[in-house]
């Protein structure tokens, strides 16, 4: 099982200023705060306004990753954008974010939907390994493939960007990781039209198949196993039991499938990392977004044992352990 002797040495974040309460929901739709915060966990969530895309998120949260190891644009060998939502179908975010901060540098975009930066973050280790700089960004704006009026999908979505740098560092170890994947279920959580089976067709496109839609119980169902069982097989290969891990930073769904997936692994809660009752669900961008949060909130010192954990559609769900360097926000220091 892969560990790769790299640390990430910059961390950064950017979410849209827009921000929508359950209680704006309310408003125009059959739901109430009460029902959203009870089933879900969400208070609110943020919105990209109507000029900014994916990459405007990701470059956005690029600058402030690089600012904060002190590396300017110019020292990236390779951007890896973690998105479900890019900008176009064609081409790719990153080349967009690459040329936004003024690079020529491999760029490309990895689609593992929610488990996207746990997927980005094998990759980009195992690059940033060979001696690559690396800037990881986890980049959605999911709330543009919801039906705006569909209650039982668009209280559970928000828009936001995290990222990472990541470069070589002999004495520091991200890994082991479990990355998987089981796409005979993909209907439980897909978009249906928009792709090579069903192409985009301006008619259909007012209709449910252009939007994202999902059979809620069986995703949080499989989402429990998958998130428990795969942190499961990174503690043990790790070698480490869960009392060794000082923050389980979980992707951020559901604040009730986050509560299981602790309860499973027998994680105190106090020790589980929650930003889903501010940021709803920003797909591959809440593990950094919530990386970001636990920063501020002085829950990452250096040294710290974290485990990460995802799961979406696909499905696919991945986990990995890894120890906080030191070198962190270098640029800032
Ligand atoms: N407000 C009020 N009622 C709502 C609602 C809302 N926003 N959304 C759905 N409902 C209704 C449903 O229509 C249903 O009504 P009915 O019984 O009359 O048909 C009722 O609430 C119960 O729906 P149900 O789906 O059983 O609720 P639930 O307790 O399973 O919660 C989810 C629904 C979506 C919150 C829950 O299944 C979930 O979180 N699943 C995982 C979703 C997820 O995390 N996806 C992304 C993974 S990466």
């Amino acid at each position: 099982m892969s560990t790769f002797p790299v640390a990430i040495t910059g961390l950064g974040s950017y979410l849209p200023e827009q921000v929508v309460t359950n209680e704006d929901f309310a408003q125009r739709l059959d739901t109430s705060d009460e029902w959203i915060r009870t089933r879900t966990g969400i208070r609110e969530r943020h919105y990209a306004a109507p000029d900014e895309a994916t990459s405007d998120l990701a470059t956005a949260a690029g600058r402030s990753a690089l600012k904060d190891a002190g590396l300017t644009a110019d020292d990236v060998d390779v951007i890896i954008v973690a998105t479900t939502t890019p900008d176009h179908p064609v081409p790719a975010t990153a080349p967009i974010v690459a040329a936004r901060l003024g690079r020529t540098c491999t760029a490309f975009d990895l689609n593992a939907a929610c488990s996207g930066f746990v997927y980005g973050l094998q990759v980009g280790a195992g690059m940033a390994a060979g001696g690559s700089t690396v800037l990881l960004i986890g980049a959605e704006t999911l709330t543009r493939y919801v039906d705006p009026d569909d209650r039982s999908i668009a209280v559970l979505f928000g828009d936001g960007a995290g990222a990472v740098v990541l470069q070589r560092d002999d004495a520091a170890t991200i890994g082991p990781f479990d990355l998987g994947s089981d796409g005979s279920e993909l209907e439980i959580l897909w978009m249906r039209a928009g792709g090579s089976r069903e192409p985009f067709d301006p008619i259909a496109h007012a209709e449910a198949s252009s939007r994202m839609s999902m059979r809620g119980g069986d995703v949080y169902r499989h989402a429990v196993t998958r998130m428990t069982s795969s942190s499961q097989i990174v503690l043990e290969a790790a070698g480490i039991t869960i009392d060794d891990i000082d923050l389980m930073v979980g992707h951020q769904a559901n604040l009730r499938i986050l509560e299981a997936v602790g309860q499973r692994l027998g994680l105190p809660e106090d020790r589980c990392h929650v930003t889903v009752d501010r940021h709803g669900n920003t797909s591959a961008a809440s593990i950094p977004l919530a990386l970001d949060d636990a920063r501020q909130q002085g829950l990452l010192d250096p040294g710290a044992r974290l485990l990460l954990t995802a799961f979406g559609g696909g499905l696919t769900w991945g986990s990995c352990v890894l120890t906080w360097s030191g070198t962190v926000g270098g640029g800032q220091a």
